[in-house]
C-alpha cells in the first residue's frame, strides 16, 4: 500500500509596499547603511502602513497560494500559523485569518515558535496529513514587527535587522509510490533548549510578576520591545542549523552534496554564509532573501519558497532543506522533494 505523505501543492507571499531602506534608518537611530549591510548583508526591509495587521499579511499570502495551488479556501480543512507578532494577545491569529478568509469550521492553530515557526508548523501540518486526520492544510508564517520595535539609537541592534511579511503554502496529501521522484515532505526535525529563552525574549506583557501582565513601569524600562544577546543567538545559530541539517540528511540516508536547494531561515546573510561553508556547500545552492526584506521570522521561509519558484531557482523535482533557528531556542530542519 501507497504511505500517506504531504506535499506542498502551491505557493504564495505578500510584503507590505512600503520600502525602508537602511539610509532612512538613521533619521530614528544613530546607524549606517554600511554597519548594517556589514554585519548583517540588509539593505532594504518592508514596513506595514496603518491600521494593517499580522493576519491582514497572512490573508494576502494565503489567497496567493491558494491561486497557484489551484483551489479556494473552502477545500481546506486547517489553518496552521506561525507568528510572534500576533493581532492580539488572543484569540491566536489563525482565527482572524480563517475568519478572512471566510471558511468558518475548520480547525485554526497558532504556533508560537518565533524564527522556527514555519518549521514547526510544516511539521504539525505533515503529521495531520500523514496520521489522515486531514487532506488540506494552509501553512503560514506571517509578522508584522515594525510596530513593535524600539527605533531609537537604544533599539538599534534588533530594529535595523526586523521585516513585516507574510508567506504561505498549501500542504496536500498524496499516495507516495515513487520516495525517489515524487514531490512530498520526507521529514521533518524540531528541537527546543528553553535554557535561552531569555537571550531573545519580548518580557511584556508577562505574567511572571506580581500584579498586572503591563504596567506603565514596564514601558518606561522599554519591557515591551524585544532585548536580544546578539553574539549568542550568532553563534548558537551557525552551530546549530547545519546540525539540524546533517540531521534529516542522515534519518534519510543522503549526503549533503544530493541537495539540490537550501531554503535557511534568513536572519543575517553572515549566519547563513557561515552555515553554508560549515556544511561544505558551494554559496550559489543557499537562497536568500534576508538583504531585501531583512528578518521577517516566522515568513522568511514560505517567503523565500514564494521568490525562489518566481525567479526560477526552485523547479519541480528539486531536493530541498528547510533549517531554521531562533528565540526559544529553538530550531529545526525539513526535507522535502518539491
Ligand atoms: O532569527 C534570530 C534572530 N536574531 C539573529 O539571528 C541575530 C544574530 N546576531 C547578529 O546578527 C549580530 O550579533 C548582530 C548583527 C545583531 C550584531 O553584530 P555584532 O557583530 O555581534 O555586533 P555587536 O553587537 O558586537 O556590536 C558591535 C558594535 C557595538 O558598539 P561598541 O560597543 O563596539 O561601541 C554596538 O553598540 O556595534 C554597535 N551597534 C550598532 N552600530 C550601528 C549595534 N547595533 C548597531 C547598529 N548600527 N544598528
Amino acid at each position: 500500500m501507497a504511505a500517506r505523505r504531504s506535499r506542498i501543492r502551491g505557493v504564495g507571499s505578500h510584503v507590505p509596499e512600503r520600502v525602508v531602506t537602511n539610509e532612512e534608518l538613521t533619521q530614528w537611530m544613530d546607524t549606517s547603511d554600511e554597519w548594517i549591510r556589514q554585519r548583517s548583508g540588509i539593505e532594504t526591509r518592508h514596513w506595514v502602513d496603518g491600521a494593517t495587521s499580522t493576519s491582514d499579511l497572512a490573508l494576502e499570502a494565503s489567497h496567493r497560494a491558494l491561486r497557484a495551488a489551484g483551489i479556494e479556501a473552502g477545500d481546506l480543512d486547517m489553518i496552521v500559523l506561525g507568528t510572534l507578532s500576533p493581532d492580539h494577545d488572543f484569540p491566536g491569529t489563525a482565527c482572524y485569518l480563517q475568519a478572512k478568509l471566510g471558511v468558518p469550521g475548520i480547525a485554526a492553530i497558532d504556533v508560537r515558535q518565533q524564527c522556527t515557526g514555519f518549521l514547526y508548523a510544516l511539521s504539525i501540518a505533515d503529521q495531520f496529513i500523514r496520521s489522515g486526520h486531514s487532506q488540506r492544510i494552509l501553512v503560514v508564517g506571517a509578522e508584522v514587527h515594525s510596530k513593535s520595535m524600539d527605533i531609537s539609537t537604544e533599539g538599534r541592534d534588533i530594529s535595523v535587522l526586523f521585516g513585516d511579511g507574510a508567506g504561505a503554502v498549501i500542504l496536500e496529501g498524496c499516495d507516495l509510490r515513487d520516495p525517489a521522484t515524487d514531490p512530498h515532505i520526507l521529514s521533518t526535525h524540531l528541537h527546543a533548549d528553553g535554557n535561552f529563552a531569555e537571550a531573545l525574549c519580548m518580557k511584556a506583557p508577562q505574567t511572571a510578576v506580581e500584579g498586572p501582565r503591563i504596567t506603565h513601569e514596564m514601558i518606561d524600562a522599554k519591557e515591551h520591545y524585544p532585548q536580544m544577546n546578539g553574539k549568542l543567538v550568532f553563534l548558537h545559530a551557525s552551530k546549530r542549523m547545519p546540525e539540524s541539517v546533517h540531521e534529516a540528511c542522515e534519518a534519510n540516508e543522503i549526503e549533503v552534496g544530493e541537495v539540490d536547494l537550501f531554503l535557511f531561515h534568513q536572519a543575517n546573510l553572515r549566519i547563513n554564509q557561515q552555515v553554508a561553508k560549515q556544511l561544505g556547500v558551494d554559496d550559489s545552492k543557499v537562497f536568500n532573501t534576508v538583504q531585501r526584506f531583512g528578518n521577517t521570522t516566522a515568513a522568511t521561509i514560505p517567503l523565500g519558497m514564494h521568490e525562489a519558484i518566481k525567479a526560477g531557482v526552485l523547479k519541480p523535482g528539486m531536493l530541498v532543506m528547510l533549517s531554521a533557528f531562533g528565540s526559544g531556542f529553538t530550531w529545526g530542519s525539513a526535507l522535502l522533494r518539491y
